[in-house]
């Protein structure tokens, strides 16, 4: 949360922070603003709401010549949404931009007040520019190095100082935060797609480190040494983190789906079977170990999560939890030293799944993370990670995100299956097969996307909407309800098709909608019977069945039909459909679809 830019070198600096932060809004749009060397002095423009408000800005009034200088798009953490709390803050003698929560910024205000330090905004931010400011005293690194000892919590800083024009100064704890370096400019990020325009050259920041970034190079210090970036190199293209003909990033995305399943999954089959060891290091030994596995993550990653429980406790028989990251924390989880905890997170920078993964860690026990942006801290503490290949995920609602954590999860679940002895290895090539079958069948979701368009225009003014699933179908009901209220605004809720008559089924009267999730053939019999329930209430039903099922039409209002492919693997066609009903839906109703409001994409504070 919080987008972060810096950037000096030849170029109109204004334009390229703009830039910059226009592929970093998704981590939060609540405010936006920058500050730019301009002669002797800083020039700041910050503005509330959208980056758009702070272009507008600069093009009616001033945009300086400037070739150095800071940007920040804002989440609101402290201090509600407006000018004075929008970032840079700037004192007497520099302007700074942090993402993060500083969790002493209370004591720390006290005491810079009794220095005689005012504040304009509410925000922990401001103290932490007045904190560097209060120890500068001549040394940049000096400075920061001394606030660094004084400030508790989750930050990554970049700051002009007045008196080092030309030069940017950065440096991270639990925040992410990257440079970068083109020819003869260079940058600072939150961020890869931020740098994606100029150059593909980066390098991660480790916890603590400050840097000096000038047109001349970039200097790392860590403790009494300094030291030149070791870059890499993003396998992120431009094109994929831009919308490319399409109307929204989150369609781009529900669309660019087989291709990521199919990026994900390829090179971790060998002669039939799931292969970990090549693309991964994770040696064949490994997946003997656990007789118990913890998932944890949030939000869609947990949905996806709840899919894995289901398809370990299926093949490998191994007894699997799954928890919402902010909970397991605090819940004291037992954790023996034959479970492994496998941590699920697009963005690798989820503060909650990031402290659960530190827990497991402390406890001892193994931890295995499925990430999708390398170099990510979640991806960098785990002791095994296996990246997920899905390119840029830039919408905030998750899509193609979840479908490449589920086809890791199937391979999982095989391989641990395989591994002890649950499934000889004909059994594991015969599901491995099913799998690279499920995936040439999404296209045929896609399909569905005008006939979907067509129905939920009914769901234009709706309040309340439920979701129905049994076993599998609602796992992904949990995903369908989150997807749909997240973007539309619409309050929708899932339950397991069988709990509704314990309370829930008092809400379903005339024309409410439901949408019921029925591709499990081995539970057809049992949802088709909660189907009837909410029908004789007055149910407008939206059933999601696999082509071939026999159903009475006259329990649904309509029926979309998903290729016929084995139960465990209908989820990866079913969430198409349901990620295609959120997003017409919420086309419909004109939402801001690729930002939603109140949210962030990478939610870095707990
Ligand atoms: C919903 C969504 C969120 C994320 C959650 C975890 O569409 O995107 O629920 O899934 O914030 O984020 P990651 O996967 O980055 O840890």
């Amino acid at each position: 949360m919080c987008g972060i830019v810096g950037y000096t070198g030849k170029r109109q600096a204004v334009q390229v922070l703009l830039n910059a932060l226009s592929s970093l809004e998704y981590r939060g749009y609540d405010s936006a603003g920058i500050s730019v060397f301009e002669q002797d002095t800083i020039f700041t423009v910050k503005t509330k709401g959208r980056l758009q408000n702070l272009a507008d800005r600069l093009k009616a009034g001033h945009i300086p010549a400037s070739s150095c200088g800071i940007g920040h798009t804002r989440w609101a953490t402290h201090g509600e949404p407006s000018d004075v709390n929008a970032h840079p803050h700037a004192t007497a003698k520099l302007s700074l931009v942090h993402n993060g929560i500083i969790e002493n910024y209370q004591a720390l205000k006290n005491s810079l007040a009794v220095k005689g330090y005012t504040f304009l905004s509410q925000t922990d931010s401001e103290v932490a520019a007045c904190l560097i400011d209060s120890l500068y005293e001549g040394d940049p690194i000096e400075a920061i190095r001394q606030a660094q000892q004084q400030i508790e919590g989750a930050y990554s800083f970049t700051i002009l100082f007045k008196h080092h024009p030309g030069e940017i100064y950065a440096t991270r704890c639990s925040s992410p935060l990257i440079v970068a370096a083109g020819e003869g400019e260079y940058f600072v990020a939150s961020d890869i797609p931020a740098i994606l325009p100029y150059t593909r050259k980066y390098a991660l920041l480790k916890e603590k480190e400050i840097v000096k970034v000038t047109p001349d190079g970039i200097v790392i210090y860590e403790g009494e040494t300094a030291h030149e970036p070791v870059y890499q190199t993003a396998n992120w293209t431009v094109e994929q983190a831009q919308k490319n003909g399409y109307e929204h990033f989150m369609r781009k995305e529900i669309y660019e789906q087989p291709q990521a399943l199919k990026n994900t999954v390829h090179p971790r089959i060998a002669d039939g079977l799931p292969a970990f060891e090549a693309q991964d290091n994770i040696p064949d030994g490994f997946w003997k170990r656990f007789s118990r596995i913890s998932i944890v993550a949030c939000g869609t990653a947990m949905h996806a999560g709840m899919v894995g429980r289901n398809l370990i406790e299926r093949f490998a028989r191994i007894p699997v939890d799954c928890d919402i990251a902010s909970e397991f924390r605090y819940r004291d989880p037992i954790l023996t030293k034959d479970t492994l905890v496998i941590l699920i997170s697009q963005s690798g920078e989820t503060a909650d799944t990031l402290a659960a993964l530190r827990l497991a860690k402390e406890r001892g026990v193994t931890t295995l993370a499925i990430v999708n942006v390398a170099g990510s801290s979640i991806s960098r503490e785990a002791d095994y990670v296996i990246h997920t290949y899905a390119g840029p995920e830039i919408a905030v609602a998750s899509t193609k995100a979840y479908s490449v954590q589920l086809s890791i999860l199937y391979l999982v679940a095989f391989k641990l299956a395989f591994a002890q002895n649950q499934l000889c290895a004909d059994e594991v090539r015969k599901l491995t097969g099913g799998l690279l079958h499920a995936i040439d069948q999404t296209p045929r979701a896609l399909f569905l996307d005008e006939e979907i368009k067509g129905y939920i225009r009914r769901y234009e003014t709706l309040k309340d909407l439920f979701f129905l699933g049994r076993g599998l179908d609602y796992a992904l009901s949990m995903e369908g309800s989150l997807k749909l209220k997240e973007i539309s605004y619409i309050h929708c809720e899932a339950y397991a098709a069988g709990e509704l008559k314990h309370g829930t089924i008092s809400l379903i009267t005339d024309h409410v909608p439901v949408v019921a999730v029925a591709t499990q053939q081995a539970l057809l019999p049992k949802m088709v019977s909660n189907i009837k329930e909410v029908c004789s209430r007055g149910a407008q039903v939206l059933l999601i069945c696999k082509e071939g099922a026999s159903i009475d039409p006259e329990i649904y209002d309509h029926c979309l039909r998903l290729p016929d492919l084995e139960d465990c693997f209908m989820p990866l066609v079913g969430v198409i459909v349901l990620q295609l009903i959120a997003y017409h839906t919420a086309v419909l109703r004109k939402c801001d679809v690729d930002k939603p409001r109140n949210l962030a994409k990478s939610v870095t504070v707990e």
